[in-house]
């Protein structure tokens, strides 16, 4: 059987001259001039006949299509994972691609050799994903852990063999990584016999491609800008590849995070593991990891950036909807200038923006909670993991000798666009935390939103969980307040 969408893709990119892209696949220096918007996966499998890599949903949802990418970040080669079918080509540009043929030595490595102990594996088709993220966690710098063992794997989805072996190979595999004991995260995946032996080679080839940005691929247009990939490969999959491109991912002016006085300054293109992994975030949100592990999975976190998210203009966006408590302000630049304006105003209507076509989020900021003061966010969706929320919500409270002078309430999926609700906020002010404050509170908001019935649940519904968000924020913030009261009144 003929498959229409490699027929259509192999016309299209013969007819194209595309600019030269250079990065490792597995053990092999590549150039290609293949368009830089193909998909990664579409280029392992077709161009490159690596098909290990499985296609599932080619949504990021199942994992089956996991590669690992690797960079040198701070003098040294660091790996994440992603979903190939949502990865440019472009974005893989001055990098260490591997696939699972890469992880192959002679015989099977110490990851496969626990999965098939275990029984971790029936039809098959998952596990090449499952090895490849597994591969990740082996090859963080992080302490490693039974729990992160787990969450590299929290976006590969299995049909067939039940998640027990799956975990049980997971602990033998953690078990492996406890005598690591500081030691450089390569060398040692090397020598347990995790990964194969060229993994060595690969600082010294990735030292000879200088600029890992690609960048525009043709100045006479107005291109789409391409961060992580992971809403335009579901939105459009099948154009994108004609289209021009900006690919913002790697552009060192818009990545990092960093403190300036009260502030905190980050690149728009700062994905949620940069946020995650940073000391600043770490330090002024002490409950950060439980707000991450409700976002999406490992796998679409490394990819999936700050700006993506913004401009994606979901009335779910999770990033979204915890800058805006924050009232965070953006840098726009369209090339010629800047300017800044509040997040809260950016939304002008569903997914109408206060942005121009060449435009691009350069840079957010946002004052630091300081001491004392209060941050939460809530999420409820229909599934724990790897989903989308049917309300989420953020607040941002600060008090000054018992009364609220600061104040930001967001609520995602009660209107058209992620919401900040100015009048609750500024309502907050001037006010004593108190069981009767939260119920006046819940109330006030029901007036500011607007929710539809739709896939997500009813009007009646969302009206509720925001309800219960709230009261959620107050009995996480201020455990001294009376649950039963803000629960019943
Ligand atoms: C399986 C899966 C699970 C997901 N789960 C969640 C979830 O739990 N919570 C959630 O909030 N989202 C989720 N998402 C959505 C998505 O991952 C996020 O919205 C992500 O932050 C988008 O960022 P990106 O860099 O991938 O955007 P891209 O797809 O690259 O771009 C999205 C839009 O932003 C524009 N853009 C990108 N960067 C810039 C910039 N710097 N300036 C201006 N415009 C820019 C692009 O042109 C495009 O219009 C999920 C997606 C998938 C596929
Ligand atoms: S094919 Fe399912 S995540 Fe890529
Ligand atoms: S072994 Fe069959 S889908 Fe996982």
């Amino acid at each position: 059987m003929v498959d229409e969408h490699l027929f259509n893709y192999l016309n299209f990119i013969d007819s194209k001259k595309n600019s030269l892209l250079r990065f490792i696949l597995n053990d092999t220096e590549l150039e290609t001039s293949v368009p830089p918007g193909t998909t990664l996966l579409d280029f392992i499998r077709y161009r490159q006949q690596l098909t290990g890599t499985k296609i599932g949903c080619r949504e990021g949802d199942c994992g089956a299509c996991t590669v690992l990418v690797g960079e040198i970040k701070s003098g040294s080669l660091v790996y994440s994972s992603a979903t190939s079918c949502l990865m440019a080509l472009g974005n893989a540009q001055g990098k260490h691609i591997v696939t699972i043929e890469g992880l192959n030595g002679i015989g099977l490595n110490a990851i496969q050799e626990a999965f098939a102990a275990e029984g971790a594996t029936q039809c098959g088709f998952c596990t090449p994903g499952f090895i490849v993220s597994m591969a990740g966690f082996c090859l963080s710098d992080h302490e490693p852990s039974y729990d992160k063992a787990i969450d590299a794997v929290n976006g590969n989805i299995c049909r067939c063999t039940g998640y027990k072996s799956i975990e049980r190979a997971a602990a033998v595999i953690n078990r492996t990584m406890g005598s690591r004991n500081g030691a450089d995260p390569v060398q040692f995946a090397i020598d347990q016999q995790l990964i194969p032996a060229y993994f060595s080679t690969i600082p010294e080839k990735l030292a000879l491609f200088k600029d890992a940005s690609l960048g525009q691929t043709n100045s006479e247009s107005v291109p789409k800008h391409m961060g992580g990939g992971t809403d335009l490969y579901v939105q459009q999959h099948e154009t994108i590849v004609e289209e021009t491109l900006d690919f913002l991912f790697d552009k060192s002016h818009l990545n990092g995070i960093r403190q300036v006085g009260d502030y905190c300054e980050m690149g728009g293109a700062v994905t949620v593991t940069d946020i995650a992994n940073s000391p600043v975030f770490g330090q002024y949100f002490p409950k950060l990891s439980k707000y991450i592990k409700l976002i999406s999975s490992t796998q679409i976190r490394n990819m999936a950036t700050v700006a993506g998210n913004f401009t994606n203009a979901s009335p779910i966006g999770d990033l979204t909807i915890f800058f805006l408590a924050l009232d965070a302000t953006l840098v726009l630049d369209n090339g010629n200038g800047k300017r800044e304006i509040q997040l809260r105003n950016f939304y002008k209507g569903y997914k109408i923006l206060d942005k121009q076509p060449g435009e691009i989020i350069e840079a957010i900021r946002f004052k630091l909670p300081a001491v004392g003061d209060a941050f939460n966010f809530e999420k409820v969706c229909k599934r724990t993991h790897l989903d989308i929320a049917s309300v989420n919500s953020a607040l941002f409270i600060k008090t000054e000798n018992g009364n609220i002078v600061s104040a930001g309430l967001s609520a995602g999926g009660v209107g058209p666009t992620p919401a900040y609700l100015s009048r609750c906020s500024e309502w907050l002010i001037g006010k004593s935390i108190s069981s009767e404050l939260v119920h006046a509170l819940v109330e006030m908001a029901q007036a500011e939103i607007s929710p539809i019935s739709d896939a997500r649940g009813t009007e009646d519904y969302k009206r509720l969980l925001l309800s219960q968000l709230i009261k959620a924020h107050f009995i996480e913030l201020y455990p001294n307040l009376p649950v039963q009261k803000i629960l019943h009144g």
